[in-house]
């Protein structure tokens, strides 16, 4: 099985889907450990009731962004992981932290990237007057929320609706896309290479969400 470190800023919701499919067996891995750069985060409590070594990496504690990443990686690399998965971490990553988990690190996007890089993605969404809206899983690399897309999920925007409910339903197909494309990872049918992200064939009409 896989080792996966997943990292966190808040309630962990995200990790809580991926917790559940690693203890029921449908993610072939196991959260070796959660780190959170935020001491309040909720998914600190949701590790610990997983039975998940639960670390606090105060961000604050730190002179400037170099030194709290040459901690994290080090933290990070002290579990030996296959993957990190970004779910809700809510801090720019430097150059160097990216380069360095090259090929293995995940990010959740609430947004159908390559639109709404960035942050009130909602917000923007309903205020541009879209039609649909969504979430992007995709692998990290330099370029801010621009790395390359392993999966999306897509609702159409309902007349009307507001902010929370736009952000709960994208939420929701949140929850359904990580743990799938952490699935394909830690089955090997998913990875980077040269020319982009290489997808088992077989994974596309099992998803349903692209
Ligand atoms: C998720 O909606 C995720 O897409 C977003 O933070 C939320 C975390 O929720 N991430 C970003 O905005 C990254 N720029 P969670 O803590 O309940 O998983």
């Amino acid at each position: 099985p896989k080792r996966i470190v997943v990292l966190i800023s808040g309630s962990g919701s995200n990790l809580q889907a991926i917790l559940d499919q690693t203890l029921d067996g449908q993610i072939r891995g196991n959260v070796a450990a959660v780190i959170s750069n935020r001491p309040d985060a909720y998914g600190l409590t949701r590790a610990e009731q997983a039975g998940v070594d639960a670390r606090l990496l105060d961000h604050k504690q730190f002179a400037d962004r170099e030194s709290f990443d040459a901690a994290l990686v080090e933290l990070i690399d002290s579990y030996q992981p296959d993957l990190v998965v970004l779910a809700g971490f809510m801090r720019i990553l430097t150059p160097e932290l990216v380069r360095h988990y090259h090929g293995r690190l995940f990010n959740i996007h609430p947004s159908l990237l390559p639109k709404y890089k960035g942050l009130h993605t909602h917000q923007r969404a309903l205020e541009a007057g879209d039609e649909e809206h969504g979430c992007t899983v995709h692998f990290v690399t330099e370029e801010l929320d621009g790395g390359p897309l392993v999966i999306q999920a897509r609702t159409n925007i309902v007349p009307g609706e507001d902010i929370q409910n736009l952000q709960q339903r994208v939420h929701q197909l949140e929850h359904k896309i990580y743990p799938l494309a952490v699935q394909w990872f830690c089955n090997d049918r998913l990875k980077l290479g040269e020319s982009g992200v290489q997808l088992d064939h077989e994974c596309l009409p099992e998803s349903g969400y692209q």
